[in-house]
């Protein structure tokens, strides 16, 4: 099948080479010409595993290419898959939809013979409805229908998750829509993925939904650690003893410094306004989004309190800064509200990052960047490691104790055994864990 691809961002760019992957020709689509132009030079503008090789083995078997242009390939598509940005609209949290209309507006413009036009982006219930209107609006003859089917991947993770997915979730609304959707799935049908035919409203709350849900699971046990750190228990094995029961599942219990990324805070706050503008509020998730802020905002102080209570002239190691591993994006990321907390509280910062400084540089000021951990830790007061990079999991702690001032490691991500710590002399503070003094 013929399918154009709007947007070259993380869903557009990983979908886009998944489809060709299957067999489909693609042309990804993209407004920004310098994005374009890397593209074409086999030049990968976001950090994804595995995606450069994937998308040169494609480019090279003339199934996937790149362009500036609708004109070109969306009279031929059998598909458009709008996969634009939908950020958080500035000052009141709704979903901004402006550029996910645009795109409609030129479908409309370029489009021939039957089409199905398919929001990939996260998009509010009700746009699918609204896309439809603005295509109908622009050409009334038009042949097209217009289908829901969200995206679930996670960066870091994304080809895995496209190509292997828990299931597919298509909101269509008409016969021929789900022939077509079925054909470009099929790699899919054949393994069996579970595929959730429903209607366009449906698929579009399923996306908040999910993300909502699992926001919420991290929340409760980002709380429960809280209450471990009170009451002397221990939330990893809190998190092993609930997720053993299959009807809550081990997966999302890692206790943490918050979420973050380009998804959860945007979309949770998309969905408390979209419940409350339909008069069915969701004060579960909006309990969920405030004290996931309020919990970001309040991390420096486990560091302070671990410096003795005060940070003044003290140097502080800071080990990753991304929202997560295996990704340089460092949207919402829960550094964002540390580093500058403890910059605030008198504290000179030195951070590394594999993949984020470059984006860092422009988030973060005045912070020393370091070539790696240990050039990092070297005369620092203490660390503090916010992502839980690979190579942060094994450090040498020997090596680790003789760089550090004084032996102090706040890990926000729980990486480290606290006895283990203890016992090589280290004074280690995690999250919802008994803090153990060295030996
Ligand atoms: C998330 C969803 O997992 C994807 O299914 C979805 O497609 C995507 O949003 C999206 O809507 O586009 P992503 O933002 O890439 O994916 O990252 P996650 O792996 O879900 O992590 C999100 C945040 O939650 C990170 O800050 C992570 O550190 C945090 N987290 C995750 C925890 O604190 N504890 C956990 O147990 C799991």
């Amino acid at each position: 099948m013929r399918v154009t691809m709007i947007g070259t961002g993380y869903v557009g760019l990983v979908s886009g080479a998944c489809f060709a992957d299957f067999g489909h020709d693609v042309v990804c689509v993209d407004k920004d010409k310098s994005k374009i132009e890397k593209l074409e030079n086999g030049e990968i503008p976001i950090f994804e595993p595995g995606l450069e090789a994937l998308v040169a083995e494609n480019v090279k078997a003339g199934r996937l290419s790149f362009s500036l242009d609708l004109a070109a390939s969306a009279p031929e598509a059998h598909a458009i898959f709008i996969a634009v940005g939908t950020p958080s609209r500035r000052g009141d949290g709704f979903a901004d939809l402006s550029y996910v209309y645009k795109a409609a507006e030129e479908v409309a413009e370029h489009m021939n013979g039957y089409t199905v036009v398919v929001t990939k982006s996260t998009v509010p219930v009700g746009t699918g409805g609204e896309v439809e209107s603005i295509i109908r609006r622009a050409r009334p003859d038009a042949d097209f229908s217009v289908v829901s089917n969200p995206e679930f991947l996670r960066e870091g993770a994304a080809i895995e998750d496209f190509k292997r997915p828990d299931r597919v979730v298509v909101g269509a609304e008409d016969e021929r829509a789900k022939k077509v959707m079925r054909e470009l799935y099929r790699p899919l049908f054949l393994n069996e993925t579970p595929i959730v035919f429903t209607n366009r409203a449906t698929s579009e709350l399923i996306k908040y939904a999910a993300n909502a849900f699992l926001a919420t699971k991290i929340t409760f046990i980002n709380e429960m650690a809280d209450l471990c750190e009170n009451v002397g228990a221990n939330v990893q094995e809190v998190a092993r003893g609930i997720g053993l029961d299959g009807r809550i599942g081990p997966k999302f219990l890692h206790a943490g410094p918050g979420y973050g990324g380009s998804c959860f805070p945007k979309d949770t706050l998309a969905l408390v306004r979209t419940a409350q503008s339909h008069e069915a509020p969701t004060k579960i998730v909006e309990a969920v989004v405030a004290i996931n802020d309020e919990r970001k905002r309040k991390m420096a102080d486990r560091v302070i309190a671990a410096c003795g209570g005060s940070l003044e002239n003290k140097t502080i190691a800071v080990l990753g800064l991304t929202f997560k591993p295996n990704t340089d994006d460092m949207r919402d990321s829960p550094s964002l509200d540390i580093v500058p907390a403890l910059q605030t509280a008198g504290a000179n910062i030195r951070a590394f990052d594999p993949a984020g400084v470059n984006e860092a540089k422009e988030l973060l000021r005045d912070i020393e960047y370091c070539e790696g951990p240990y050039e990092t830790l070297d005369g620092a007061d203490a660390v503090v490691l916010i992502t839980e990079w690979d190579e942060f999991r094994a450090l040498d702690l020997e090596r680790v104790k003789s760089l550090l001032k004084s032996p102090v490691m706040v890990d926000l991500r729980n990486i480290y055994n606290p006895a283990e710590m203890a016992e090589r002399g280290l004074e280690y503070h995690s999250i919802g864990r008994p803090a153990s003094k060295k030996a």
